[in-house]
């Protein structure tokens, strides 16, 4: 299509649709340049350019959609305590995403009432559960394993790993078979090539999508398992010699998230340095194990704009992931007041906090600054618990504090309500607990920090001032961008208007870009995507599908 080059480029509408190629020529035989008097301006622009279709298909590694049976590169990220929800991960397998279900926090009965509802519900489309490694009560992880296998549960997002645990490759490794080698015709091309049995590839039909912050832990999910608990897992008779063998030559994770600055457990990377350093990972295992399957790295942290998302995936990101910002989308489980909380927040309305699940190790959480006295009720209950040896140890008017205004009743009578919880869920703890007092203690203040996301989800007005809403900064950039948009109103914000909106934008950007890299000086009004309906998205990429 050959168009009035540069100048009509420069109009919204040219570039809004993505999904056509715009190219000039040189027919007027202007040597190259030309004066431009187009609507953002004067000024010499070339007079022969070519912008590609952008598919948003194609935005991040198509191998990753197409392995995962998803047609978008956009995953939305599990949210403890069932705010990523059922309803969420509809929204998102229905509009060819994937969700994950915020398994974290839950009972297992309710894990498995969200298993039941998704596979009625969703049958082959894609989905995942989170697989949390839990230090402190290693139980809750083995448990989830028991339920994904005995449940068919094929793909999780594996977080919180420090290292890798045995249940954790006991569900990667369960099942692993070489292909039928009837079936090999029906296999990728790339699958079949380079088969040490040389009859047939490794099939493993649980997939893990490791979500990690340090590289360290990435190396060690990007190799194949351990042999130590491979050996384990042969001697417990969950998997075969055979078996062993062949998971030997598979990563733990084929496919892995990079997660910088985000909402909840975060190290605060840097998103522009980590993904780098994660991609230089990813190729030098790549090339020490040689995979039948290339490892893949996508993005999450910070990812809310057109900006953020065209940023990851020119930086080489295979997809992206996002959870603040489902988190304030109605879908959620969050509750309204949290909702409308977060649609309020800027960039700077974030702090750390210690976090409920490993708050003796001194683990800290991202969440919600603004309108809440959680961060700083949070940080004083790590202070009291490093410098007192048990709760009768406490300053008489730290304690007096503490049970007026955080726990609204006296520590005693906290601790037998705690005592009642951990009879039920995990013995072990009040054993410890009754002879070990700074362990009670901690078990105590833990009852707050576990308590105040419940007060949160919801929406309990009494305990308003004691919200713990996880959140990184993201939240803020959404917000800045959606502005004076539809979507600036929570109520109007759905998973998937807001998903689209994202990798719609990140295409018109980097289209943009192409065009700015050779020389078409493109008008501000073509940089800055507003929120759109998905009517409209659909109506701007139909091209695509003509
Ligand atoms: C409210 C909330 C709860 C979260 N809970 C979990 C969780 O239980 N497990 C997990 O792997 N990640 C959890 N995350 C992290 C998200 O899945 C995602 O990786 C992260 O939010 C991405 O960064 P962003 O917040 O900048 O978008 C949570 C994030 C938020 C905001």
């Amino acid at each position: 299509m050959v168009r009035d080059g540069a100048l009509s480029l420069a109009s919204t509408d040219e570039a809004a649709r993505v999904g056509e190629p715009v190219s000039t020529d040189d027919a007027d035989g202007v040597g190259g340049v030309r004066e431009r008097t187009g609507p953002s301006g004067g000024g010499r622009v070339p007079a022969c350019i070519h912008v590609p279709a952008i598919r948003l298909e194609n935005l991040g590694d198509p191998a990753f959609c197409k392995d995962l049976g998803i047609r978008y590169p956009y995953l939305a990220g599990s949210m403890a305590n069932g705010i990523a929800s059922c309803e969420m991960v509809e929204a998102m397998s229905g509009a060819g995403m994937l969700g994950f279900f915020g398994a974290g926090g839950l009972l297992l009965g309710e894990v498995e009432a969200a298993i039941d509802r998704l596979t009625r519900a969703l049958g082959d489309k894609a989905f995942g559960f989170n697989l949390l490694h839990s230090p402190n009560e290693p139980d809750l992880e083995a448990g989830a394993v028991d339920l994904y296998l005995r449940r068919g549960v094929r793909l999780v997002e594996a977080s919180a790993y420090l290292g890798l645990t045995l249940p954790l490759v006991r569900y990667r490794v369960h099942g692993i078979h070489l292909a039928d080698p009837h079936s090999r015709g029906r296999l990728r091309h790339n699958a079949r090539r380079s088969l040490a049995e040389g009859d047939g590839a490794i099939v493993t039909p649980n997939r893990v999508i490791a979500k990690v912050s340090r590289v360290e832990v990435a190396s060690k999910f990007l190799a194949p398992p351990p042999e130590s608990f491979l050996r384990e897992l042969v001697q417990s008779r969950d998997i075969t010699e055979e078996q062993a063998r062949l998971a030997s030559r598979v990563p733990v994770a084929q496919d892995l998230t990079a997660e910088a600055d985000s909402g909840g457990h975060t190290d605060n990377r840097p998103a522009l340095t980590l993904l780098p350093t994660m991609l230089a990972l990813r190729d030098r295992m790549q090339e020490q194990y040689n995979y039948d399957r290339p490892l893949r790295v996508g993005l999450a942290g910070g990812i809310a704009t057109p900006a953020s998302a065209a940023a990851a995936f020119a930086m080489g990101a295979a997809y992206v992931l996002t959870g603040s910002v489902n988190q304030a989308c109605i879908e959620s489980g969050a509750s309204d007041a949290a909702r409308q909380m977060l649609a309020e927040a800027g960039q700077a309305d974030v702090a750390m906090a210690p976090a409920a699940d490993m708050f003796e190790m001194g683990v800290n959480v991202q969440v919600l600054k603004r309108g809440t006295m959680f961060p700083m009720r949070a940080a004083k209950l790590y202070e009291i618990y490093q410098s007192c040896a048990s709760l009768d140890d406490i300053k008489a008017s730290d304690r007096a504090t503490l049970e007026k205004a955080v726990f609204k009743g006296p520590l005693e009578e906290i601790w037998n309500r705690t005592r009642e919880f951990f009879l039920q869920r995990d013995r072990a703890q009040v054993e410890r607990a009754e002879k070990d007092a700074k362990h009670k203690m901690a078990l105590v203040f833990r009852w707050y920090l576990g308590q105040s996301p419940r007060w949160a989800n919801s929406g309990d007005a009494s305990r308003r001032i004691d919200y713990q809403i996880w959140c990184g900064p993201a939240m803020g950039a959404f917000n800045e961008w959606a502005k004076g948009s539809f979507l600036e109103r929570p109520e109007n914000r759905r998973v998937v208007t807001v998903a689209m909106n994202i990798l719609y934008g990140a295409a018109v950007l980097l289209r943009a870009n192409v065009a700015r890299s050779q020389g078409c000086d493109l008008g501000r009004e073509t940089l800055s995507v507003r929120p759109l309906t998905l009517e409209m998205i659909a109506d701007r990429v139909r091209e695509e599908e003509r």
